[in-house]
């Protein structure tokens, strides 16, 4: 109901404020707070993102936020607490760095946690879904990137909370993150709604290329004209937040801007598993081309990435064209 929203929304403000409180005033406070800024962050960044501490005692939250029983329950349903034995509850996030999500409107909805110390899990934990988090179709750091921007002419994609918060603390406030996640069609079809220019900057690793082509994939229903697909690939185990704290702004921006279009991205991946001076490997090539040339929308970019799949394998667009299958377009 309305009113259940309401009082979750509620909830996770007040849960997003305990861990605010706590990396001020709890005992780790120091130790956190070195450790956020020898990430480089300052207050302001901080404050910003909301950024919190969740304390490493396993009542916390639950004592201070779900005092009474249906606190309790309602932080239970919202994944901020999880139940041992019936009635025996304890805190979901235990001694992380807080990373709140918010929705297009400010809301939060849900929360992503480094750890502090080594031996607490995986380096990141992330609220599970809930009835207010849908994961695949939010974005990290899309209602900061829109607060701090008056237009958002491009938006840069990058894989983790640290890189979107290192690139705002050097002055490149319009990116975003998917959440642990691969970048989903919601996602996409989210961010062409907000912008015009896309740019992937994902990991320099293996993981991160592999994130790219899905993204691309992904992507190719929302290119309409006038849309605008671009790839940074980094260099071999670097991150946005790395680069960024080594190269400074500018330095970043230049790889922004010298960004690769989609289509050589398309074209480079696809080519590189495809003998070209055989007949077999052109064939090979054009039966992979076609389907994700027919995903694109824009009739004028079809044309320009049909005449590049004719000049690669000796044919002409015409020839391809006829061969084009275009699905029946749901998004207008
Ligand atoms: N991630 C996750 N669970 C993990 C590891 C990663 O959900 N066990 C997600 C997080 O959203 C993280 C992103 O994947 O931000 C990228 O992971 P990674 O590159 O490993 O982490 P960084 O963002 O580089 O974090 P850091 O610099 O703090 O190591
Ligand atoms: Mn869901
Ligand atoms: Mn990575
Ligand atoms: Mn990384
Ligand atoms: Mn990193």
């Amino acid at each position: 109901t309305v009113e259940q929203k309401r009082s979750d929304y509620d909830l996770m403000l007040q849960t997003a404020r305990f861990y605010q409180h706590q990396l001020k005033h709890h005992k780790n406070s120091s130790a956190v707070i070195d450790y956020v800024k020898g990430r480089g962050l300052s207050g302001e960044t901080v404050k910003h993102y909301m950024i919190g501490y969740a304390p490493s005692e396993w009542e916390s939250l639950c004592q201070q936020v779900g005092r009474n029983p249906e606190q309790r329950q309602q932080l239970l349903e919202l994944k901020l607490a999880s139940e041992k034995t019936p009635g025996r509850q304890f805190d979901f996030f235990r001694d992380r760095l807080m990373f709140p999500i918010r929705d297009k409107r400010g809301r939060v909805i849900a929360f992503g946690g480094r750890v502090m110390s080594k031996e607490q899990g995986p380096k990141y934990l992330n609220s599970p879904e809930t009835r207010i988090f849908h994961k695949g179709f939010e974005l990290y750091g899309l209602y900061e990137a829109k607060q701090a921007n008056d237009k958002l002419d491009s938006i840069v994609i990058v894989e983790g909370y640290m890189d979107v918060v290192a690139l705002a603390e050097q002055g490149i406030s319009y990116a975003v993150a998917a959440l642990g996640t691969a970048t989903t069609v919601e996602h996409m079809q989210t961010l062409f709604r907000t912008t015009d220019t896309v740019i992937c900057c994902y990991d320099g690793d293996r993981a991160g290329k592999d994130a790219a082509w899905r993204a691309l994939e992904n992507a190719l229903p929302y290119l309409k004209d006038g849309k605008s697909l671009r790839f940074v690939f980094l260099p071999d185990g670097e991150d946005p937040d790395s680069l960024v704290q080594q190269e400074g702004k500018e330095a970043f921006e230049t790889r922004l801007s010298h960004a690769d279009d989609f289509s050589k991205v398309l074209f480079d991946k696809l080519a590189q598993n495809c003998e070209l001076t055989s007949d077999a490997g052109k064939a090979k090539l054009m039966s992979e081309a076609l389907p994700m040339i027919g995903k694109v929308p824009s009739d004028f970019y079809q044309e320009s990435l049909l005449e590049k799949l004719a000049r690669l394998i000796g044919r002409t667009r015409e020839q391809l064209s006829a061969k084009l299958v275009t699905p029946k377009q749901q998004h207008n």
